[in-house]
């Protein structure tokens, strides 16, 4: 089956280049997010990177003005019907994402391919939340969408070839770079990207170095573009945490363990950019240390 239209569950930093990247690829495009205000700041930032795009000369001011004109939104499950492939990208719980699945099931038509962007949770717990678990596939972007150039793929337990033929076509389109990983917790990225950054909080929690230490250590003496801690607030403090349990409770070894500081500030609801404060206070004009 040939994809034509993309649906996108979740109006969130991902979803949004989700959307963004496969407009500029030429498919409809449908996000839906139960938040009203969601899809109008969506909008906004798919304008506003776009023409991060244009100023680049990346694309043209056609180009862009064709892509946003093929995205559509609605607050409602039932606006997908029609979708050939629905990509979700909502919050980081399972239990959230099942029944989302399961409503979904009864909507779209039953051709048509589900995909969870999840970066940690079990492809096929998900597809068992499905009417067709065969049509059902992991397809897992990095942040930011528009600039990275990894998409992992990964297949349930039941997932059909046709799935993960028309997907890899999809992401072909895209001009991605696909990396196929075995359904295991948090795939290649995470597992080896998050315990990364867990360390670097118990590295803070230690007391072995200062914020700016371990994030000038890591960029400077590893060539990452940002410092652990840096990327934490980026990706989001919360998401990191809920990486990190599904590694301890999925494999269940201790090296998983979440560091206490990393819970601590997701406590207190500073999780990084996205709430202005996490291991950086990013309301003034510089980032700020918390520590
Ligand atoms: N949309 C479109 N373009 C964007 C963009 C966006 N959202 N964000 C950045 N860009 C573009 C900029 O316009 C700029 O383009 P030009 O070079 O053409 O001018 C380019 O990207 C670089 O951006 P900046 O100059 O603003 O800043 P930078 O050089 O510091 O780069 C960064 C920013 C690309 C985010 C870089 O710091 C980086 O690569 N960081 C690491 C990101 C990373 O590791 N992501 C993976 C996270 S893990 C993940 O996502 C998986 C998970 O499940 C948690």
């Amino acid at each position: 089956m040939a994809i034509q239209k993309i649906g996108v569950i979740g109006a969130g930093q991902m979803g949004v280049g989700i959307a963004h990247i496969s407009a500029i690829a030429n498919y409809d495009v449908i996000i839906q997010d139960i938040n009203a205000d969601n899809l109008q700041k969506a909008i906004t930032n798919i304008d506003k990177n776009m023409q991060r795009q244009v100023d680049s000369e990346k694309i043209t001011l056609d180009a862009k003005k064709k892509s946003l004109s093929k995205i559509s939104t609605s607050p409602t499950l039932h606006d997908l019907e029609d979708c050939d492939l629905v990509i979700e990208a909502a919050t980081e719980n399972e239990k959230i994402k099942t029944k989302i699945f399961e409503q979904l099931s009864q909507i779209v038509k039953k051709e048509a391919i589900l995909a969870s962007n999840t970066s940690s949770i079990s492809i096929t717990r998900l597809a068992a939340s499905t009417d067709r678990p065969e049509q059902f596939i992991g397809i897992h972007f990095m942040n930011p969408v528009p600039v990275m150039k990894l998409v992992e793929m990964i297949r349930g337990i039941a997932t059909s070839d046709e799935t993960f033929k028309a997907s890899e076509s999809y992401i072909n389109a895209l001009d991605k770079t696909i990396a196929v990983s075995e359904d295991f917790p948090a795939f290649i990225v995470n597992r080896i990207l998050m315990p990364m950054i867990n360390e670097a909080a118990y590295t803070l929690y230690e007391g072995v170095g200062s914020i700016e230490a371990i994030d000038t250590a890591m960029k400077l003496g590893t060539n990452h573009p940002m410092g652990p801690l840096q990327l934490a607030d980026f990706i989001g403090l919360d998401t990191c945490l809920s990486i990190m349990q599904v590694l301890y409770d999925g494999l269940a070894d201790s090296k998983y363990r979440p560091c206490p500081l990393l819970v601590k500030y997701v406590e207190a609801g500073w999780l990084g950019r996205k709430t202005n404060r996490g291991f950086y206070d990013y309301r003034g004009n510089e980032p700020i240390p918390t520590r």
